[in-house]
This record gives structure tokens, sequence and C-alpha cells, in this order.
């Protein structure tokens, strides 16, 4: 009896670490999830340039970096093992075109670090520099994302 809970335990334990490790190691859902990060900083931030919400220097910055660390880490959640599976919207361009893909990231980076100091400075700043970052989202969607709906 005691030894039969214990294996079960001990196999609910196992189960557990390895559905931990599956999430962990899974690019297509980590990406997505990143990308849904992004597009929430997107809603706060352009909430305040469109005067939805009011502006909030400190909000503005957190917003900016969320997108910031999204994009800094970006690169590298497109491995070839990654081009089918799950719901991934990747277009196969990704791996046709990694050069291409990869610059457009690092604009997405300068973009938005340079968003993070605008917000900083202020609202007309930060306006500015959103309306640079938001032309990112289009150029990188419209060659490397198939929209599925
Ligand atoms: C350098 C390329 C690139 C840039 C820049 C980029 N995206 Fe994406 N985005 C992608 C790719 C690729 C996918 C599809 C990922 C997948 O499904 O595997 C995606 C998916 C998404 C999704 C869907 C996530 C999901 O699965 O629910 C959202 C939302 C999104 N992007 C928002 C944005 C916004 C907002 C911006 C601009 C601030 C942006 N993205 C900039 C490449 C980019």
């Amino acid at each position: 009896m005691k030894t039969t809970y214990i294996k079960v335990a001990a196999f609910c334990v196992a189960s557990l670490v390895g559905t931990t490790a599956s999430i962990a190691s899974d690019p297509i859902a980590n990406r997505q999830a990143m990308m849904k990060n992004v597009g929430a900083a997107m809603r706060v931030a352009g909430g305040m340039v469109k005067g939805k919400i009011p502006f909030d220097s400190l909000a503005a910055e957190l917003a900016m970096r969320v997108m910031n660390s999204s994009a800094s880490g970006l690169s590298s959640m497109f491995p070839d093992s990654s081009k089918t599976g799950g719901d991934t919207e990747a277009a196969p361009k990704i791996w046709e075109d990694k050069a291409g893909f990869d610059a457009l990231t690092a604009k997405f980076q300068e973009a938005s670090a340079a968003a993070v100091k605008a917000a900083k400075a202020g609202e007309g700043d930060f306006k500015t520099a959103f309306g640079a970052l938001a032309k990112n989202c289009k150029a990188c969607h419209q060659d490397y994302r198939i929209k599925k709906n």
C-alpha cells in the first residue's frame, strides 16, 4: 500500500518535472509568449499615445523595457527544429533569409531601446519614438509571419 503511494507520488513529481522541462525547451511556445508580451506592451504604450490612457513616464518605460527584452532574445527563438509544429505562424522565410530576419530583429532592438530613453524624457519624445518603433511590427510580420486568421 505504502509503496504504491510512494510510487504514484514519485511518478507525479517526475511527470511534473517533465512538463516543466518541455515548456522550457519549446521554442514555439516561448516565442509566442514573448510576442504576446510585446502585444500587451504595445496596447499600453499605444493607449498612451492615442490619449486613451494618461501618459505615465514610468509605465511607458516599463512597457518599452518589456518590448526591448523580447526583441533581444527573439533571434535565438527560431532553431531549425521549430519550422513547423504547434500553431506556429512563423514563415519559412525566417530560415531562408536568416540575415534579413536578424537585421529586422536588430532594428526592433534599437527602436525599443530608443523608446526606453524617450519614455524617460517625456511625452513628446515618447510619441516620436513610439511611432518609429511601431513600424517594426508590420515590417517584420509582412514577410516573416503567416497570419492564420
Ligand atoms: C523581427 C520580426 C518581428 C518583429 C519586429 C515583430 N514581430 Fe510579432 N511575430 C513575429 C513572428 C515570426 C511571429 C509568429 C511566431 C510564431 O507563431 O511562431 C509573431 C507573432 C506575433 C503575435 C502573435 C503571438 C501569438 O502567438 O499569439 C503578436 C501579438 C505580435 N507578433 C505582435 C507584435 C508587435 C505588436 C510588434 C511590434 C511592436 C511585433 N510583433 C514585432 C515576428 C516579429
